[in-house]
Order: C-alpha cells, then sequence, then structure tokens
C-alpha cells in the first residue's frame, strides 16, 4: 500500500467533489476551501459522532451554541487581546514575505526557541526583528468605523462556554464533574496558512469545556486523553499513526498548567489534532473579574463553594476530516486495473450505500430506484446509472462508499440482489427485503482498517 501525499489528498478532494479552494474563480483567497456535497456530508458525520460521544452516551454533558461576535470585554478578560499573538518576521531582502519566527526556526534550526541566524526560505534575505502580531480578526459594529464600536470574530469557542456557565448551572441541574460542549466556526488571521485544511483563516472547533472539582483535576486530565484518543481510533484511524504528546513549560498557552496533544502522522509530519489542556480556574476567574458576576459552583446541600478547575479537550473538525482521509486513503490493483479507496468508517462514510442498476433497461433502474428510496430512510444512499457499472463502482470506492447494492436480470427473477464490500470486494446475494437489516447490522459493528499493520 502506497504512502499517500497531500497533493494526491488535494487532488481527490477536488476530483470528487469534497473541498475546493474557495473563490476559485477569483484565483482563490489566501488558502481557504469550500466545501462540496460529499465534504458536507463527511464533515457532518465526524461532527456527529463526536456529538455523540459527548451527548448521547453519556449524561454528564449538555451542547451549547454561542455567538461569534461577543462583547469585546470576552476577549480582554480571556488574554486574548494582549497575548494571543505569533512572532512576526518580514524578509528584508528582495522578496518582503512575512513568515512566524517561530516556524522559521523550527525548520531552519531544528526547534522554534533555537537561537542563531535564520533567513528567508523564499529568497534568502535577512529577516526583521520579530514582533507580535494579534491573530484575532477585527470587524466594527454598527455603522460607524471607530475604536468604540470595534469587536471580534471569535478565534475559539471556549470562552462563549466559560461566559454561559451560570446560565447552564442554573438550567441543567448539573454539579461538577459536568461538560459543556459546543461546535462551531472559529476565526484566526494566521500569518502562514498552509497545507490545505490543516491551518486555514476560519474552521470549526469541537471543544468542550469539562468543570471538576480542583483536586480531582488531574484525574480527569488523564481520563479526556484515553477518551479522545479513542474516540479517533474507534473510528478507525490506526493507532500507529497517532500519539499524545505532553507541551514542554515553553509551549503552553497563558491559560494552560498542562496540555497534551493529540497528534497525527500527517504527511507532512506529526501535527496536532487535538489539544487536551488543564485550564485551571483561569476563564471563570478572569470573567467573574471583568463581568462582577460571581462564577462559582455552589453545592446546595452543604452549602460548600468553590470555582471549579476545567479540563478542555479541543479538537478542529476540518483537521480531524483531513485525518480521517488521509488514513482512508488507499490504491491497489484489482484485476490488473488500478483502483482508489477511501477506506472510511461506515459511519464516517458520506454515502452508506449506492443502489446500482446492472444495465439501464428490463425494469432494472426502476427496481434499482424503488430499493434505493426504502434505502434512504435509513442512511445516506445514492441512486446511480449514469456509465458502466465498473466507472460507477470506481466513483463509490473514491467517495467511500462501504456498500454496493446491484440489480440485475436475476433481481427481476427472483427478488435477490448482490451486496459488494468496499474493502473486501466480496459480493454476496441476499433477499431485497433483507437489506435494510443487514445494512443496519453492518453499520453497528465495530469496524478496524484494513490498513492495519500495512506500512503508512
Ligand atoms: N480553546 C483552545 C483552543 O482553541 P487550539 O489548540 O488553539 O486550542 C484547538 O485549537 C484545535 O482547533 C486545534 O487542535 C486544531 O485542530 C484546530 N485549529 C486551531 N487553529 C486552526 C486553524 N488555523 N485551522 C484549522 N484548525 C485549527
Amino acid at each position: 500500500m502506497a504512502e499517500v501525499t497531500l497533493d494526491e489528498i488535494v487532488a481527490l478532494c477536488k476530483r470528487r467533489g469534497f473541498i475546493f479552494p474557495a473563490s476559485e474563480i477569483y484565483g482563490g483567497f489566501r488558502n481557504t476551501y469550500d466545501y462540496g456535497h460529499y465534504g458536507v456530508l463527511l464533515k457532518n458525520n465526524v461532527k456527529n459522532q463526536w456529538w455523540r460521544s459527548m451527548l448521547q452516551e453519556r449524561d454528564d454533558i449538555v451542547a451549547l451554541d454561542s455567538a461569534i461576535i461577543q462583547n469585546p470585554k470576552v476577549w480582554e478578560a480571556s488574554g486574548h487581546l494582549a497575548g494571543f499573538t505569533d512572532p512576526l518576521v518580514q524578509c528584508l531582502g528582495e522578496c518582503k514575505r512575512r513568515f512566524r519566527e517561530d516556524d522559521l526556526r523550527e525548520e531552519q534550526l531544528g526547534d522554534e526557541n533555537a537561537e542563531g541566524e535564520i533567513r528567508c526560505p523564499v529568497c534568502g534575505g535577512e529577516l526583521s526583528e520579530p514582533r507580535r502580531f494579534n491573530l484575532m480578526f477585527e470587524t466594527f459594529v454598527g455603522p460607524v468605523q471607530d475604536e468604540s464600536n470595534k469587536a471580534y470574530l471569535r478565534p475559539e469557542t471556549a470562552q462563549g462556554i466559560f461566559i454561559n456557565f451560570k446560565n447552564v448551572l442554573s438550567f441543567a441541574r448539573k454539579k461538577p464533574p459536568f461538560g459543556i460542549a459546543q461546535i462551531g466556526k472559529s476565526f484566526r488571521n494566521e500569518i502562514t496558512p498552509g497545507n490545505f485544511i490543516f491551518r486555514t483563516l476560519e474552521f470549526e472547533q469541537m471543544e468542550m469545556e469539562y468543570f471538576v472539582p480542583p483536586p480531582e483535576a488531574g484525574k480527569w486530565h488523564e481520563y479526556w486523553m484515553e477518551q479522545r484518543l479513542a474516540w479517533y481510533t474507534d473510528l478507525g484511524i490506526r493507532p500507529d499513526m497517532l500519539r499524545l504528546r505532553a507541551h514542554g513549560a515553553d509551549e503552553l498557552s497563558h491559560y494552560s498548567s498542562a496540555t497534551s496533544d493529540v497528534e497525527y502522522d500527517f504527511p507532512m509530519g506529526w501535527s496536532e489534532l487535538e489539544g487536551i489542556a488543564n485550564r485551571g480556574d483561569f476563564d471563570l476567574t478572569q470573567h467573574a473579574k471583568f463581568s462582577g458576576e460571581k462564577l462559582e459552583y455552589v453545592d446546595s446541600g452543604s452549602g460548600e463553594r468553590y470555582v471549579p478547575y476545567v479540563i478542555e479537550p479541543a479538537a478542529g473538525v476540518d483537521r480531524a476530516m483531513l485525518s480521517f482521509i488521509i488514513d482512508a486513503y488507499d490504491t491497489e490493483e484489482v484485476e490488473g486495473r488500478q483502483r482508489t479507496v477511501l477506506r472510511l468508517h461506515p459511519r464516517l462514510a458520506p454515502v452508506k450505500a449506492a443502489v446500482l442498476p446492472l444495465v439501464n433497461k428490463d425494469g432494472q433502474p426502476e427496481k434499482a430506484r424503488e430499493i434505493y428510496e426504502q434505502l434512504r430512510e435509513l442512511m445516506s444512499a445514492e441512486f446511480d446509472t449514469g456509465g458502466s457499472i465498473g466507472k460507477r463502482y470506481r466513483r463509490q470506492d473514491e467517495i467511500g462508499t462501504p456498500w454496493g447494492i446491484t440489480v440485475d436480470h436475476q433481481t427481476m427473477d427472483d427478488d435477490t440482489v448482490t451486496l459488494r464490500d468496499r474493502d473486501s470486494l466480496e459480493q454476496v446475494r441476499i433477499p431485497a427485503s433483507e437489506l435494510a437489516d443487514e445494512l443496519s447490522r453492518r453499520l453497528k459493528e465495530p469496524w478496524t482498517s484494513p490498513k492495519m499493520g500495512a506500512p503508512a
């Protein structure tokens, strides 16, 4: 099995309508992307699986959907106005481009904190002294564009959770440990966006803030590291492509006393998928100070009051999706022909079943459509009559459809169909009336990648 390059992933995503460069007819725009039909379906499945693990499979977490544009004081209190910055250097030579100093130190000296000379990677020119650059996008609310109307697009969803702590406590009847989960768009004016959808200016986050009694913070931090790693492997990522990496003291964000990243072995090397941080009582204390509201938990029985500590698993939807696509990408030779296949976990696959008439006559399209209309009540399905059966299967393989159902001349006699498995290519014949039960059963089964154990 071949190692996949990012270029191959980008090409597949474009070819099969997962992801397109944004503003493409105008030449694109700074590494931004639009999601097409299958991209939307896959992304929704990633988010649904996260919600499932946070809400449906437990009873200590509630959901929230907070505003993107909040009162600017939120970002003062959170420390983002003062501290959410990257070190920016500009080329003083020919090209005048701008770069993140820490990235260049990592690339040229092996460590983002290493001392020593760095040069412009494009033209070799000298670089300016670094200056701090705030990553928040600014906007103005109302018709007058002055300081008093300045607001920010949120750079993380987390703060929307902290500022709603009191609201949630008052209706949810929860006591620590309990969590508040949110999925939504965040925005960062990244100096060097890149690596396809890995780092972009706008992206979706899946964040959960888990409020715990302070003495239990260490235990819950360990717990969430395990849970989050298992989420990726349960959804088919090969365990040897994942690792947990604890941040060194010099890497920690201003709010964190300990953070570990879940990293994936992307084509560009090990990189962060998700951070799991112990934020202590930093955020609730800051918002209490800036807002004047008491943000603490009061036990109605004992009267005990305290500010909970927070354990935060913070994942990126787009990055998770990229890792699922990369891990699933495979090519192989079948009967002398090359096939590309996305071996996605069936629960993530954009389309679960494709119903294909073998030929476009003899009542087969009508029969196939009838089966498709029954199946789509249960799961995302497609009906496809265009092109040879081989071509239709290649298309379904490339979008990761786990099951293909072919209606042929025998179907018209005995109402059976062939059921093809994307990974093993095994075909079984079953009565059409049993399809719904069979596919529902298969969807619930645990699944491991057929690429497991093979070189990445
Ligand atoms: N609330 C904590 C927080 O936002 P983070 O590590 O800055 O932590 C969490 O972000 C996750 O959001 C990252 O692990 C990554 O998956 C995703 N993410 C962050 N910046 C991103 C960007 N520019 N493009 C795509 N995803 C990004």
